[in-house]
């Protein structure tokens, strides 16, 4: 599968109005092994991004006025929504958007690239010097997030690169920022390999990114 496709379909997902759909996972559950066990990635796609796509549609059932933005929108939106559903767009709209990218930027065999190029290596270069001290903010980041989040690489307003830790299923796009590269450190995305070894599991997604995948959120 090319890089352009992988991309096409998280960015297919922001643009997704309700009722909102779960994307397949589109590469076998066990080729991202032995980063993360087919079983994890089984259970993860299937039952929880799934739970978050459900839990939407139904919070939004009684909204129609929102039908008729898309899911970008809504987040991207959230002041503007009425607050009954302001949490239920931000956990299970948040949690539909930020999977989607995670399944994208986990690169599947073929699809690895190791290093970012263009527009990304460049920006890295210049807010982080080296693409190894990038990765280590991202992984302190993520041992840092108390309890359930995301370690983020984020474009800001003033197009710098910054890492941020984020809570629970908050999308940096609540803030306006652009997410590059997504780090599920719930618990579900780790414990049946990696138990408590957060960091184990952190080193071992951090080599199996796609930074042509992250590169291409850039060029949104
Ligand atoms: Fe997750």
């Amino acid at each position: 599968m090319s890089v352009r496709s992988l991309f096409a379909r998280a960015d297919a997902v922001l643009a997704q109005r309700y009722p909102f759909v779960l994307p397949a996972l589109g590469y076998d559950a066990k080729s991202i092994e032995p980063a993360i066990d087919a079983q994890t990635m089984t259970i993860h796609h299937d039952r929880h991004h799934a739970a978050y796509v459900t839990n939407l549609n139904k919070a939004l059932e009684a909204f129609p006025d929102l039908h008729q933005y898309t899911l970008g929108e809504l987040l991207m939106g959230m002041r503007k929504w009425p607050a009954a559903v302001q949490t239920a767009i931000r956990n299970n709209g948040g949690g539909h958007a930020n999977h989607a990218l995670y399944w994208e930027l986990l690169a599947p065999g073929s699809a690895t690239s190791s290093t970012p190029s263009g527009q990304l290596s460049e920006m890295i270069v210049r807010d982080f010097v080296t693409l190894d001290a990038c990765k280590a903010a991202l992984k302190a980041a993520g041992l840092a997030q108390f309890g359930s989040g995301w370690a983020w690489l984020v474009k800001t307003a003033t197009s710098r690169l910054v890492v941020r830790g984020l809570p629970n299923q908050d999308s940096p796009l609540l803030e306006g920022e652009l997410p590059i590269v997504g780090l599920d450190v719930w618990e579900h995305a780790y414990y049946l390999r990696y138990q408590n070894r957060r960091a184990d599991y952190l080193d071992a997604v951090l080599a199996r990114i796609n930074w042509d995948v992250a590169g291409a959120q850039l060029r949104r």
